[in-house]
């Protein structure tokens, strides 16, 4: 790692530590209502493997929607194209969780990273491995190198407990035709994937493989083809904040993508990854800090791929 990229990170995380936070826990799911709400890390994670990291980058959090890209990517290597006639590729400037679109578009959610889109994910796994829950786990532990890499049961049964609106989504799109498997099986993927949890550091490190053509950094292994990977990047560039992807582009110029944990991974193809954390969340449901450290690490960098 340059010290010059070490001195825009550290700086970076100077200038946003002391905002006034204007964003609020997601307390809609209970369990992330415990999290310390004033944490805030960022680790960077460059393609040469070098690493840095600043704050509270090494604390584990629920990483929340940000896994939708891990198993949109096992789905497309397993599934190549067809996938996207059961999703389509297109913002859907609505809430994460909207019910909105799915009536005019007879059960094909917008995309994959809205809550609708990330349900039928689901159900393509089930329909095509044989544990769906197991072999989703196994391919984040080798994405991550984290061997011991588990679900979360505390944060898997607070939203199972409270997860109406994903239920009522669930059942839309089953009544629609666009869900082959029982809705209640399908459901409980999705929370188990949605409660994994990670720290900056391995996000940045799991994510690497989206920078680096679709490979792995550390043995080279070929995850997705460098068109599916552009495929991943694009759709994080377009729809990976929901209602604020355009002013994700707008202000840090990367792909990326939230979670309601609070957590934001992006990436520069070819260059780097970053995964920064800070809990409150501004009123579309992504990180109201993180969004505001990334910009400044792209701005004082002059680097995004625009
Ligand atoms: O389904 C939900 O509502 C959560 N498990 C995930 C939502 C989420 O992370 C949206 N991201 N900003």
């Amino acid at each position: 790692m340059t010290s010059n990229f070490k001195s825009i990170i550290e700086n970076a995380y100077q200038h946003t530590k002391p905002l006034k936070d204007q964003g609020k826990l997601a307390t809609y799911i209970p369990e992330l209502a415990n999290v310390n709400p004033d944490k805030l890390g960022v680790h960077m994670t460059k393609i040469d493997g070098t690493s840095f990291g600043v704050g509270d980058h090494l604390e584990k959090f629920s990483i929340q929607s940000i896994a939708k890209v891990l198993s949109l990517a096992l789905a497309v290597k397993f599934l190549g194209e067809k996938i996207w006639t059961r999703v389509d590729v297109e913002p859907s400037g609505t809430k994460f969780d909207s019910l909105l679109l799915l009536e005019t578009y007879k059960g094909i959610p917008r995309n994959p990273f809205v809550n609708s889109g990330a349900i039928v994910i689901c159900d393509i796994l089930i329909s095509h491995l044989e544990n769906a829950r197991e072999e989703f786990l196994e391919f984040v532990r080798d994405l991550s190198d984290i061997p011991n890499l588990t679900y979360s049961d505390n944060i898997a049964d607070s939203e199972k407990a409270t997860g109406y609106r994903n239920v009522a989504l669930c059942n839309f799109i089953k009544s629609l035709g666009n869900i082959k498997n029982d809705p209640a099986e399908v459901l409980d993927f999705y929370f188990d994937m949605c409660s994994l949890e990670m720290n900056c550091e391995q996000l940045s490190r799991t994510f690497s493989f989206l920078a680096n053509g679709g490979k792995k950094l550390n043995d080279g292994k070929k995850i997705l083809t460098s068109s599916q990977t552009k495929r991943l990047n694009a759709l994080m560039l377009t729809c990976g904040f929901y209602d604020e992807s355009g002013e994700f582009a707008f202000k840090v110029g990367l792909p990326g993508k939230s979670g309601v944990g609070g957590g934001i991974v992006a990436l520069y193809p070819n260059k780097y990854t970053m995964a920064v954390w800070s809990p409150r969340l501004n009123a579309n449901g992504n990180s109201f800090k993180g969004m505001k450290l990334l910009e400044d690490i792209t701005t004082h960098s002059e680097m995004s791929i625009f």
